[in-house]
């Protein structure tokens, strides 16, 4: 074939120009589009995080508002989508069932299949925006045994968003403005890191022209795995059973240490960052802020920081340039706010969705061909037929 070295994993292999994320992983550097992820953590809210991700450019008020109006103006679901959903087990991880909702809507939307012209672009991406929350919102909700509904369109995209999860049957939710902001913050800095395992995903699928829903839902399905998004259920996990087994946090650390040992410190280590995750720096503050305000005392946060602390004095781990990741403290918040374990990821998957949509419709203006990598085959030579008998 010609080719003669391989990249496995791609750990030095760039796939395309982008203007969307900027990342130095020896420095912890991150920004959207020129703008640092502090400032923008601060400062914006997600709304206007996913318009500078996907069009370039902080909005103005008025643009603003034009983007969430025609989100709005899409916010309802086909309602045999509800049938679809009925099939499922309940017990079906959400994941599964978001991934396979979304590849659906493609059925029920099919305008948004052939997008070639910016105009058809911009229908499809605010359908996807207006209606991948409140698929997410279901896929929790018929895992609850709480009836589909919808939120209130009057409310902001994440105040909606709240709603659409944890409103009663009585119409009754809690719109603290703790949880509000704090999941806010979460889904910014979740919402891009450049070409990552699930966002490659989404342009690969996306480079064949199969259209941005079915790329979003391969995309869903990439950030599934507990190596990628399904890291934030596995630190809570491992956390809880640090603590069930007595709390020996150095205990657990040997076993990440053992090369024999397939355990990991999840939420430690980054494919990129060689330093702090400064996403990992935002969330950790903002878990004590959360906690503090709700009055809750968890005591994962207490053994999270107890891990963080030994691995960061611990040669093994400095060697290696392991440090927390993002997904290390988001847990805690999501749980402080009401949020079980199977929803963390779907949570990750929808702060990730306008970083997806982004990377998406760049690869498309930019005309970008088909991904098709090369390998360096390593089978049998030519041989000759062997008939069934003399096998
Ligand atoms: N615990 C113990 N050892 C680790 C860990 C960890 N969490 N992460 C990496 N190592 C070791 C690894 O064993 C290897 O050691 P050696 O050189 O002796 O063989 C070395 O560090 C380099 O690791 P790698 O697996 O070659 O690095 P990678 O870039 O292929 O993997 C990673 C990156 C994030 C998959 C990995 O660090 C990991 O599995 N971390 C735990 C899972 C996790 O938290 N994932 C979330 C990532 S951030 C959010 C996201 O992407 O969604």
């Amino acid at each position: 074939s010609g080719i003669t070295t391989i990249d496995p994993g791609y750990k030095n292999t760039g796939s395309c120009e982008s203007a969307i994320t900027f990342l130095n992983g020896e420095e912890g550097i991150l920004r959207y589009r020129g703008y640092a992820i502090e400032e923008l953590a601060e400062k914006a809210d997600f709304l206007e995080v996913a318009y500078l991700l996907i069009f370039g450019e902080l909005p103005t008020s008025e643009q603003l508002d034009k983007f969430h109006t025609d989100i709005k103006a899409q916010s309802h679901v086909d309602e045999d989508v509800k049938k679809i959903l009925d099939g499922f087990p309940k017990s079906a991880h959400p994941m599964g069932v978001l991934s396979s909702l979304t590849s659906a809507l493609v059925a029920f939307n099919p305008s948004s299949v052939n997008v070639d012209s910016e105009e058809e672009m911009y229908n499809a991406i605010v359908r996807i925006m207006a209606k991948f929350p409140v698929l997410t919102a279901w896929a929790y909700r018929k895992r609850v045994g709480l009836p589909l509904d919808y939120g209130d369109d009057s409310l902001g995209y994440v105040e909606n968003f709240l709603k659409m999860m944890f409103k009663k049957p009585s119409g009754e939710y809690n719109s603290n403005e703790v949880l509000v902001e704090a999941l806010d913050k979460l889904l910014i800095l979740h919402a891009d890191h450049e070409q990552n395992c699930s966002t490659s995903t989404v342009r690969m699928v996306g480079s064949s022209h199969a259209g941005l829903f079915v790329s979003i839902s391969a995309g869903i399905a990439a950030l599934w795995g507990p190596l990628h998004g399904g890291a934030n259920q596995a630190v809570i996990e491992m956390l809880e059973a640090i603590k069930e087994d007595g709390g020996d946090t150095k205990k657990f650390m040997a076993k990440a240490k053992d090369k024999n040992d397939p355990f990991r410190l999840m939420g430690f280590g980054h494919r990129v960052y060689k330093n702090f995750d400064p996403r990992a720096k935002i969330i950790k503050k903002s878990a004590d802020d959360v906690l503090d305000n709700l009055g809750i005392e968890d005591p994962v946060l207490d053994i999270a920081k107890g891990l963080e602390k030994e691995a960061l004095e611990d040669s093994y781990f400095v060697d290696r340039k392991l440090y927390p990741n993002v997904d290390f403290y988001s847990g805690i918040i999501y749980r402080s706010l009401g949020i079980p374990v199977e929803m963390f990821t779907p949570m990750f998957a929808l702060g990730r969705l306008p970083g997806w949509i982004a990377q998406w419709r760049e690869m498309r203006l930019r005309k970008e061909p088909i991904g098709r990598p090369r390998q360096v085959y390593i089978g049998e030579t030519k041989r000759a037929f062997k008939d069934i008998n003399y096998r």
